[in-house]
């Protein structure tokens, strides 16, 4: 479905420390980070552009509430580096409203009460829209089997598969995020 990764140029002689400029496009903008390349996708949302709906659990991988969208495909982004997605479509929980507009998901999970806290309900909600995209997920076994990345802690998870079915069932929802065109990945350099 989505546009392959696009790896950064990086000389084999060249120290991975320093800072370097990426643009990564965000919710249909663009933005321009200084940043080491060793720093996760999580980290420059949250700390550097303060798109603070993407929620850091676990940080390596088992919990899912870090999940965004990369050209409609989800993935954790606290297990991946931002470096690797630049000239990539990133849609994070902050992008999926039309203006003033939920997500139909979104207004779906507040009609079905499907959160408590709402730490894990970002992450759920891009979730499930990656699932969406993938294709599959026709019954209640394959959603929750097909969600299992994403846990909450408040047990909500019959009033989650609810709203995802809900939705799942009325409509189909595109892949937010067009793939980024005439855009090259970086080359890192340290020579200064
Ligand atoms: S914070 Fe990324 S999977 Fe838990
Ligand atoms: S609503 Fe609290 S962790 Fe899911």
């Amino acid at each position: 479905m989505g546009a392959e990764l696009q790896k950064p140029l990086i000389a084999s002689n060249t120290p991975l420390s320093g800072n370097f400029p990426i643009t990564l496009t965000i919710n249909g903008t663009e933005h321009t980070v200084y940043i080491e390349p060793r720093v996760t996708l999580l980290d420059i949302l949250r700390e550097r552009l303060g798109l603070t709906g993407t929620k850091k659990g676990c940080n390596h991988g088992q919990c899912g509430a870090c999940t965004v969208l990369v050209n409609g495909q989800r993935i954790n982004s606290c297990l991946t580096l931002a470096v690797m997605h630049v000239c990539q479509a990133i849609t994070t929980i902050e992008g999926l409203a039309n203006d003033n507009e939920l997500h139909p998901l979104q207004a779906a999970f507040i009609e079905h009460d499907a959160f408590q806290c709402g730490y894990c309900t970002s992450g759920q909600i891009c979730s499930a829209i990656g699932l969406f995209n993938e294709g599959h997920a026709q019954t209640d076994a394959e959603v929750q089997e097909l969600m299992s990345g994403n846990l909450c802690r408040c047990g909500a998870y019959p009033n989650i598969l609810a709203a995802i079915q809900d939705v799942r069932t009325q409509m189909s929802v595109e892949a937010p995020g067009e793939p980024v065109k005439a855009c090259y990945p970086p080359v890192i350099s340290f020579d200064e």
